[in-house]
């Protein structure tokens, strides 16, 4: 399968490039990932905003007839260095959320290219053998277009991303199978998205922190 699909989505060739020129940065993040969360989260931003430059110059934009009712949209998927690189869209329509979901061996990042977005983040603090996360809460963010956030292993591991107006669209871009060991012990943990109970949520050890289960397969 090319690694390509769904370009006729975007509006025209500048946005063809544009989205070409990402996938060149996050290839080369895909094969230099730093060690250090702090580090990390460095490079993402610089992928956020050289994403964001994209948007708000008018360079990377949509066809107007996306599909509403596709939740994901995939626009690049290929394996590159060690692990799986992938580039999604997430039309949102106001109200619609992507619920809240873990992830294990993933970092990613969602930039905003239409609409208003808000995101609620999550770290990990740890994980039990009862398949059991405990979390702190991180500030609520509202995103417009250009905007972005990112995640990783512990840091804004847990997120979820609601649309705030019709036509919302979000890009998402995840690296997933580039980290060897899971920092928490992570018995069982399994790769890719996992979706939280909420409703079984409770109070954890600090204030600002909760203890959630998360839900296989969901
Ligand atoms: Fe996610």
């Amino acid at each position: 399968m090319a690694p390509y699909d769904n370009e006729h989505l975007l509006a025209d060739s500048n946005a063809r490039a544009a989205l070409a020129e990402i996938v060149d940065v996050c290839r080369s993040f895909a094969v230099s990932i730093p060690e250090t969360e702090p580090a990390q989260a460095r490079a993402l931003k610089e992928v956020i905003e050289r994403t964001g430059s994209l948007v708000q110059t008018g360079r990377l934009r949509l066809c107007d007839t996306l599909p509403k009712d596709e939740p994901v949209i995939r626009l690049y998927k290929a394996q590159t260095g060690v692990g799986r690189l992938k580039l999604q869209l997430f039309p949102l329509q106001n109200g619609d959320s992507h619920p809240p979901h873990a992830h294990y061996n993933l970092v990613s990042c969602q930039i905003v290219l239409q609409g208003e977005a808000r995101i609620r983040e999550y770290s990990l603090l740890s994980r039990s053998a009862a398949n059991e996360l405990e979390i702190r809460a991180e500030p609520e963010q509202r995103l417009q277009p250009g905007d972005g956030v990112y995640t990783l292993l512990e840091r804004n591991n847990i997120h979820w991303q609601e649309g705030l107006c019709e036509d919302t669209v979000l890009l998402n871009i995840n690296w997933q199978g580039y980290f060897d060991a899971d920092p928490m012990l992570a018995h069982g943990a399994i790769n890719g998205r996992r979706y939280i109970d909420w409703d079984r949520a409770r109070a954890g050890s600090e204030p600002g922190c909760l203890i959630v289960p998360k839900v296989n397969g969901a």
